[in-house]
């Protein structure tokens, strides 16, 4: 936790790529439990503050803060910063299309024998999650374990590439865009999956193009614009906010 209680803070950060600078002096805080919607118009930096917070470039920060579970974040690199328990779902939904679907969950567990964990120094790896217990939560998954991940649905992935993150057990969890090309029903089965996922004790953070699907989900949320935040409080105050609704995520 930070020192005001936040599992994730990000204080007045500044992230470029290369000179264009897209960030700008974003702050934002996750709490411990909660589901936080990250909202914007296409090329508002919602992509570029969760790879800022997951450790990744390009973008590069430049300036500012994350700090998680009280720890900046500075100089942990990215695989560290995914074992410490920060995951990330990204936009293109990473899946082995050679692997099965077995395999593909079996890769979280490439980083994480003892040895590379001591020599990296990680004080609180989080523990990655059983992979019996993925099953549970994502039955069609188990129904389709031998099958090659790349003749998989797009829900179907975007469920797998969900479970990969899952089990490296960690403790905020952050989806670039889940629904994005999903067909409204299997949108439905991923909402299922983000609400058990929180309600099993994971924090979420999620980025979402569709506004009225996300400020469903949510318990709060921040809309962002050219890389500053426009509006943050609960989502309900959203919903009922029309200019900013209008202004910003056109909606
Ligand atoms: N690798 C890159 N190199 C240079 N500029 C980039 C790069 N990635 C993104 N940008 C620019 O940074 C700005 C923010 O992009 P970002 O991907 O964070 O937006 P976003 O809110 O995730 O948008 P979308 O809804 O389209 O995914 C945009 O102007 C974009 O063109
Ligand atoms: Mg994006």
């Amino acid at each position: 936790m930070s020192e005001n209680g936040s599992l994730l803070a990000v204080e007045d950060v500044n992230a470029y790529y290369g000179e264009s600078h897209i960030l700008r002096g974003l702050s934002l805080e996750v709490e411990s439990g909660e589901i936080c919607a990250l909202l914007g118009r296409n090329g508002a930096g919602k992509t570029t503050t969760v790879r800022s917070i997951a450790g990744a470039t390009p973008p590069v920060v430049r300036s500012g803060s994350i700090h998680f579970r009280g720890k900046d974040l500075t100089d942990v690199p990215p695989d560290d910063r995914s074992i410490g328990g920060i995951g990330l779902v990204p936009e293109e939904r990473r899946v082995f299309s050679n692997l099965t679907v077995e395999e593909n969950l079996h890769m979280a567990d490439v980083s994480r024998n003892k040895s590379n964990l001591i020599r990296r120094n990680i004080e609180n790896p989080a523990e990655t999650v059983d992979v019996n217990v993925i099953y549970e939560a994502f039955p069609r998954l188990d129904e389709r374990r031998d099958q090659l991940a790349g003749t998989l649905s797009g829900g179907e992935q975007q469920m797998l590439a969900i479970a990969r993150a899952l089990r490296q057990g960690p403790d905020l969890l952050m989806l670039d865009e889940p629904y994005e090309g999903l067909a409204p029903q299997i949108v439905e089965d991923v909402e299922d999956a983000i609400d058990r996922i929180n309600n099993e004790g994971t924090t979420i953070l999620l980025i979402e193009q569709n506004a009225i699907a996300a400020m469903a989900i949510s318990d709060r949320c921040y809309v962002i614009d050219q890389g500053e935040v426009v509006f943050e409080g609960p989502s309900d105050e959203l919903k009922a906010d029309e200019e900013i609704r209008q202004q910003y995520l056109g909606v």
